[in-house]
């Protein structure tokens, strides 16, 4: 089974890269080591699989994309490899344009002009449903929003609304992802991912808040909160993903030209304040915070409506938000010379 992870170096195709080898997979990253943290992750993935193929390169460029192909014949692809951070889409609209819009057009290309047909996986996002101004939110206590009437969170049936640069280039990825299913008779799958969280995620202020938090706690560093805390998202531990991977990957047939909204779901739910109160026990001690105002395309509330995904896939998380947050310590804890 030969697999190309694009973005193979990130943190979610590290624990996809290092899963699917277990499993015997030949692997070859495509990954411009853009990310900060991305060549520590290249460093453990190379010590951990043997006859792992890396390639540095990126996804915008055509030729790389095209010869690639052209080399090899895939069994699947993980398309990964993004621009992640909605800030830095708002002060550079272009580039975040072209890594995520055609970027993904180009791993698309890449399959249909060589005449493969992996198995494509796409990990798109929540922000296609956009700022959700039409969705009533409320104060459910003083740590807490939540919604008034999707008790189970969002579903796919929500209609599409991409807001801000990020929303967009990521949606048109999206899109592109099931309309070659239509148009090709692709067999490609798009993920709606909400908060991921978990080992090799070298988060920041501007993308990967839970490790960040963590992270900021453990070096006692101060947070700051980009609004009033109440906000709340749906939090899912990488390796419960990485298993909706492969689920989808076995029942290919069932899933194909379709988008499933992946998260923790209602039941793994937490607000940044309700966070930091978690960081004060795991840390013991007090977690020092600063307010400032929302940013854009931020939602108070997004939760996953994910009974879809738990259906069709036979899928569930299997981390609850204690576990996974005890599994991301371990972690941290385990690296603290590369953190
Ligand atoms: N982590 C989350 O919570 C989350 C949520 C929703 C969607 N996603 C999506 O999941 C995917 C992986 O995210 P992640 O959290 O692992 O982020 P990450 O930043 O750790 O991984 C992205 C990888 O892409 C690489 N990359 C960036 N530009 C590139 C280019 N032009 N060519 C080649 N490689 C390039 C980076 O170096 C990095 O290794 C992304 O597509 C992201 O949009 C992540």
């Amino acid at each position: 089974m030969k697999i190309l992870v694009t973005g193979g170096a990130g943190f979610i195709g590290t624990n996809v890269c290092e899963h699917f080898a277990e499993k015997g997979a030949e692997i070859i990253i495509l990954d411009n080591l853009s990310r900060k943290g991305t060549e520590k992750n290249l460093r453990f993935l190379k010590k951990k699989i043997e006859g792992l193929k890396f390639i540095k390169g990126s996804i915008t460029n055509w030729k790389t994309v095209k010869k690639i192909f052209e080399k090899n014949n895939f069994d699947i692809v993980f398309h990964l490899a993004a621009q992640v951070a909605v800030t830095t889409s708002v002060t550079d609209p272009r580039s975040d344009f072209e890594i995520n819009a055609l970027g993904a057009f180009n791993i698309l290309e890449g399959a249909r002009v060589t005449d493969q047909s992996p198995i494509m996986l796409y990990s798109s996002t929540n922000k296609v449903y956009g700022g959700m101004e039409e969705v009533v939110v409320e104060k459910k206590d003083s740590k807490h929003y939540g919604y008034r009437d999707y008790p189970n969170g969002i579903s796919e049936k929500f209609g599409l609304d991409f807001h801000s640069p990020y929303g967009c280039s990521k949606g048109t990825g999206d899109q592109y992802f099931i309309d070659y299913a239509r148009i090709y008779g692709f067999r490609t799958v798009v993920f709606r991912q909400s908060c991921i969280y978990g080992d090799h995620q070298f988060g920041n202020e501007d993308q990967g808040w839970v490790a960040h938090f963590l992270i900021s706690a453990v070096n006692n560093k101060p947070l700051t909160i980009y609004g009033d805390g109440l906000q709340v998202r749906d939090v899912l531990y990488v390796k419960d993903l990485v298993n909706c991977y492969e689920k989808a990957i076995e029942g290919i047939d069932k899933v194909k030209g379709q988008a499933f909204n992946i998260g923790g779901g209602s039941d793994n739910v937490i607000s940044l304040l309700e966070f930091i109160d978690i960081l004060k026990d795991l840390v013991g001690h007090k977690i020092e915070h600063q307010f400032e105002n929302w940013r854009p395309g931020d939602q108070r509330v997004y939760i996953s409506d994910i009974s879809r995904a738990e259906k069709i896939l036979g899928w569930s998380p299997s981390y609850n938000v204690e576990k996974g947050i005890e599994k991301l310590n371990e972690w941290v804890k385990n690296n603290k010379e590369i953190i």
